[in-house]
């Protein structure tokens, strides 16, 4: 196994897209605490966002790896794939700072999302070291907080999409 990145295409009609970069041990969902990370694994997680994209007429695509350095990678190419991006890196969130630089280079509009409240647990997840290029960071929800975050980026690309006042 070489244990890169997964990319699952594209859904949905004509809409923005979106791209969901899950990080370190995202793909072990469904094996780990479900009373912090719920009981789905990834590929149900994903297809129920993919569930929520179609509803709310945004194009989801999903990617997943325990390779920091492909989710740099991961973020430098993102703005050929995607308008918008949710960012779940699991434990980076709290130290990377070279996912934090290429969140920047990636320049695009960013929500960061973790299934646990981030900042009901120990003292070291409640800093995120990406949450200053995520204009929202949505905690707590579970798989519902992918919906919300893809509601708000919809909303925000609509904004910054609209006519001229
Ligand atoms: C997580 C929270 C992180 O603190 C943790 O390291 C994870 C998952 C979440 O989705 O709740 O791996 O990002």
């Amino acid at each position: 196994m070489s244990g890169g990145a997964t990319t699952t295409p594209a859904d949905g009609a004509a809409g923005p897209r979106v791209a969901v970069l899950h990080g370190v041990n995202l793909d072990q969902l469904g094996r780990r605490d479900p009373t912090q990370y719920g009981s789905l694994t990834l590929a149900e997680l994903e297809v129920a966002v993919s569930g929520f994209a179609r509803e709310l007429g945004v194009r989801a695509s999903f990617s997943q790896t325990n390779h920091e350095g492909e989710y740099c990678e991961a973020l430098h190419a993102a703005p050929e794939v995607a308008d918008a991006l949710i960012l779940n890196p699991g434990a980076w969130t709290h130290y990377s700072r070279a996912i934090r630089d290429a969140l920047e280079v990636a320049g695009l509009p960013a929500v960061e999302v973790h299934l646990s409240n981030v900042e009901e647990r120990e003292e070291w997840r409640r800093t995120s070291v990406i949450g200053e290029h995520c204009f929202e960071t949505v905690s707590g929800l579970g798989v519902d907080g992918y919906r919300t975050a893809l509601e708000l980026l919809r909303d925000r690309l609509r904004t910054a999409s609209g006519p001229a006042r």
